[in-house]
Order: structure tokens, then C-alpha cells, then sequence
């Protein structure tokens, strides 16, 4: 589209070469899906660990130490299943993080979109 408008525009090479670099760079992005950032999700992460780490499978009202409420999320990209029954898929585990239930908030609102995709990133290297 980008790539039509300006060969509309001008037909001058270098805006067509810089519009296929955008192209290239749109594509690759697309590509790896939502194109999060796992270190700047690891440290958005700050928020999460109240209730989960990322060290352990285990909830941490069952090990007991403290109230944290959520399970350990280390490997949960690894999962089968979400505590809720769900299949792990990023879809599945976005709709955790964006609408919360069963003790989990929700983050649609809290963060935006970026911090949730490069939160997603991060779980994923868990
Ligand atoms: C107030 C405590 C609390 C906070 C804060 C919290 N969570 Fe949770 N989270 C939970 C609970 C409880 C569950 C389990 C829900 C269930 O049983 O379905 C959960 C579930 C999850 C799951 C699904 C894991 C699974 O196996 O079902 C993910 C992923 C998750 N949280 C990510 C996050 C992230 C990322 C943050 C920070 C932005 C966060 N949570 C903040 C309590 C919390």
C-alpha cells in the first residue's frame, strides 16, 4: 500500500527503495506475530511477582511461605494445560493476562499494549 502511494506520488527510486525497506521490516515483524520484548517484559514482570515467580511450577499457597496467590510460571509455555483447563497457546495465556479470573487480574487496562506483548515475550523464555 505504502509502495503504491508512493509510486504514485513520485516514482522517485530512493522513496520506493526506502518503502520496501518499511515493507521488509513490517513483514518480519508480522512474522514473529506480536513482536514483544522479553527483557523489557522480564522487568514489567516486577508487577506480577506478588503473586507468581518465575522459578517454580508450584503455586505458592501450596508452598506456603507467604499469600502469594498465582502458580509458579517457570516453563509455562511448556504446559499442556492453564490452570483453567485451557490448552497453552498465546492466545490462551493472552486472555489470562488481559482478562484475568479465578484470582488473577486483569491487565487489559493496567498495561498497555506493548508491556502485555513484551510480557508474553518473556514468558515464553520461562
Ligand atoms: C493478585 C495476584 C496476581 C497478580 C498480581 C498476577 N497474577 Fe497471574 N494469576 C494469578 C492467579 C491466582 C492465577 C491462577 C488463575 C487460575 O487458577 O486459573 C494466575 C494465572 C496466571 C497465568 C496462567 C498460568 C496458569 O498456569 O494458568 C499467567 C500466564 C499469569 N497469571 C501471568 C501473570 C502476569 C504476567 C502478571 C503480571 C502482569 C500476573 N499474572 C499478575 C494471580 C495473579
Amino acid at each position: 500500500m505504502i509502495l503504491t502511494l508512493l509510486v504514485d506520488l513520485h516514482m522517485r527510486k530512493e522513496l520506493v527503495a526506502a518503502g520496501c525497506l518499511g515493507l521488509i521490516i513490517t513483514a518480519t515483524g508480522t512474522l514473529a506475530q506480536k513482536p514483544g520484548d522479553a527483557s523489557k517484559g522480564q522487568r514489567t514482570f516486577a508487577r506480577c511477582v506478588v503473586c507468581h515467580d518465575a522459578q517454580s511450577t508450584e503455586t505458592q499457597t501450596d508452598s506456603g511461605p507467604d499469600e502469594l496467590a498465582g502458580p509458579g510460571l517457570k516453563g509455562v509455555f511448556r504446559r499442556d494445560k492453564l490452570r483453567n483447563g485451557k490448552k497453552v497457546t498465546e492466545e490462551n495465556v493472552r486472555a489470562v493476562l488481559d482478562d484475568g479470573g479465578r484470582g488473577m487480574p486483569a491487565f487489559r487496562d493496567i498495561l498497555s499494549e506493548d508491556e502485555r506483548a513484551n510480557l508474553i515475550a518473556y514468558l515464553k523464555t520461562l
